[in-house]
């Protein structure tokens, strides 16, 4: 008798920490998809996001789309000259704003 209860008791902790793992499971593979979203949402970044992002802590983004009619190797010297007074601005996004630039303003 006391044994059969103990073996009742035994198969619900072993159901629960079942169930405790497959929640887990759920929940870290959600958060998991979820960050990676983001993060891949994070690094293709759009011309007009990288221009927000990484030239407008100096002057207005205005500043910058008031010049017209520059080429992309135009575009990169001029993002080389704001590197070196300190613009922060990844390769990747480099690229991306001198093709959205020359594109964009002509
Ligand atoms: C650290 C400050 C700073 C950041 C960040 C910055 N700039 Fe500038 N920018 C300047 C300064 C200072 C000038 C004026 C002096 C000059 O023209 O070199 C300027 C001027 C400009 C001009 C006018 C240049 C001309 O020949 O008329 C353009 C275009 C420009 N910036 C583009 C950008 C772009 C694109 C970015 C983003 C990659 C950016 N800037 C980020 C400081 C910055």
């Amino acid at each position: 008798m006391l044994k059969s209860r103990m073996e009742k008791f035994y198969h619900a902790s072993v159901k629960l920490l079942f169930v405790g793992f497959v929640v887990g499971l759920v929940s870290f593979s959600l958060t998991s998809t979820a960050n990676a979203g983001g993060k891949s949402k994070s690094t293709a970044k759009t011309g007009d996001m990288v221009l927000a992002d990484s030239c407008t802590q100096c002057h207005s983004a205005g500043r910058v789309t008031a010049k017209k009619g520059l080429t992309v190797a135009a575009w990169n010297k001029i993002i080389v000259r704001m590197q070196s007074v300190g613009a922060n601005i990844s390769i990747e996004d480099k690229k991306t704003l001198a093709n959205y630039l020359a594109a964009t303003y002509k």
